[in-house]
């Protein structure tokens, strides 16, 4: 039977900039992103971004995950506890 309106998804819980979000169940640390309405700024001038194509092309997405710098998170399924972040100019050598 076709349903209007389906089951809402289970949902987990991420951090993003330091705060919790629940997320849908399967979701990408780019949707987390977006649910959260944070986007990430270039490397050279700064500009502002945010994930474009949800499929690893545009690499958009880039984010720290789990202090890890340059992930493309539209390709890293969020997992509970997460913590993601926005990724700010160019990516920190040494340790995170
Ligand atoms: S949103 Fe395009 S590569 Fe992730």
């Amino acid at each position: 039977m076709f349903a209007l309106r389906p089951e809402r998804p289970a949902t987990i819980e991420v951090a993003v900039e330091g705060q919790p979000l629940r997320v849908p169940e399967g979701a990408s640390a780019a949707v987390a992103l977006l649910l959260a309405g944070i986007g990430r700024t270039t490397a050279l001038s700064g500009a502002p971004r945010a994930p474009y194509c949800l499929m690893g092309v545009c690499f958009e997405c880039l984010a720290e995950i789990d202090g890890v710098a340059n992930q493309q998170a539209c390709m890293v399924p969020a997992r509970p506890g997460m913590r993601i972040r926005a990724q700010r100019g160019a990516r920190r050598a040494g340790p995170a």
